[in-house]
């Protein structure tokens, strides 16, 4: 049985990335169509050896389509959403505009992949920094329970789409050519820097990007009294989010069980023995789907508290992986009540 798709987004970093995981996986594609801007017209996307025109995206576009992977902007997902779902498709959406509502299940399988049981229509994937956040901070809730969150992120300009990275790729060939990149320049110059504002600022003086790791990690664990703080940075790294976790837990648990909880978590690799050398990077994790955990050791500030430090593909498992993985299940579960 193969299915019609449609991804929405799909010259972008994100949309680009899935055509790959797609393929690669072996997903059951039948017809697929490929929307992007007007400016993308006359251009094409291989998939499985073949072209593929890509085309605006317009209702038609959606009729008989079975499946919608979204990779664009709030707006647009706010604008076509409602359209592919009201032409039967289901719609898994990389954007932030359903992530909050209830209704709306914020979905990473292993952790909280029992939401998909109920087959949604609209399933939101979440933001790439929260997704490997909550695959690491799992299987500590399992084994001791949480009592405080405590994350700073360093995250890749990829995470901010295909036009950041090529900015910052010409700002570092300017300043390695010999110009003065302007640090108090709006926006912040991304080559040679760290930016501690990503997305706009809200109210309360976080980020909104700082606020959606709170919101997200307290939806799909399900505890929505966590305590859970986060600062939020860009670092000039292509591809690959990084963060720093301090977590104080309710019960004590020793590094070697959380390093045994963590071997045995699906979707985690622990890369911890800093005495050679190996800890999680940006460059180790890039092109992998799997969570990386390192440098893990027991706070010395308080009792049951751990230190360590993750780092994922923020395109692949942060994003067009994660999108995939909840379609292949949004499939099972229509092929199995058949
Ligand atoms: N990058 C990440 O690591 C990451 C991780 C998690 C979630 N996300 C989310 O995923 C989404 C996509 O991110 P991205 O990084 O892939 O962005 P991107 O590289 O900027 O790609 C944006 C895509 O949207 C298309 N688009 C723009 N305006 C359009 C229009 N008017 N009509 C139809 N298509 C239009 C673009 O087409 P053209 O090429 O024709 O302009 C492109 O395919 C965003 O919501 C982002 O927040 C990104």
């Amino acid at each position: 049985m193969s299915f019609c798709l449609a991804v929405l987004g799909a010259t972008g970093l994100v949309g680009r990335t899935m055509l790959q995981v797609l393929e690669e996986r072996a997903f059951p594609v039948g017809e697929l169509r490929l929307l992007a801007s007007d400016r993308s017209l006359g251009s094409e996307l291989r998939f499985r050896g073949r072209a593929h025109a890509v085309r605006v995206p317009e209702p038609e576009a959606f009729t008989g389509v079975q499946l919608a992977l979204f990779a664009c902007s709030n707006e647009l997902s706010q604008q076509w959403a409602p359209v592919a779902l009201e032409r039967g498709a289901r719609v898994v959406d990389n954007s932030s505009a359903f992530r909050y509502q209830e209704d709306v299940p914020l979905v990473v399988p292993e952790v909280n992949g029992d939401r998909l049981a109920a087959r949604p229509r609209l399933v939101a994937n979440p933001n790439c920094s929260t997704i490997q956040l909550v695959v690491a901070l799992e299987p500590l809730r399992r084994a001791a329970g949480l009592a405080r969150v405590v994350v700073a992120t360093y995250q890749s300009v990829s995470g901010a789409g295909a036009e950041a990275l090529e900015r910052m790729e010409r700002e570092a060939r300017a300043s390695l050519g010999g110009a003065d990149l302007d640090g108090a320049a709006r926006p912040a110059p991304l080559a040679f820097n760290a930016v501690p504002m990503i997305d706009r600022l809200e109210p309360n003086g976080y980020s909104r990007e700082e606020m959606k790791i709170v919101w997200e990690t307290r939806k799909i664990l399900g505890l929505p009294g966590l305590a859970i703080t986060a600062t939020a940075a860009r670092v000039p790294v292509r591809v690959g989010h990084s963060e720093a976790v301090n977590v104080a837990l309710e019960q004590p648990l020793t590094v070697e069980e959380a390093r045994a909880a963590w071997r045995a978590a699906p979707g985690v690799r622990l890369v911890d023995d800093p005495e050679k050398g190996s800890y999680p990077m940006p460059l180790l994790a890039a092109g992998s789907d799997e969570v990386l955990v390192g440098r893990v050791r027991r706070d010395l500030s308080q009792p049951n508290g751990l230190d360590f430090w993750v780092v994922g593909d923020n395109l692949r498992k942060g994003a067009a992986t994660n999108a995939v993985q909840i379609a292949e299940e949004l499939v099972r579960a229509e092929v199995g009540s058949r």
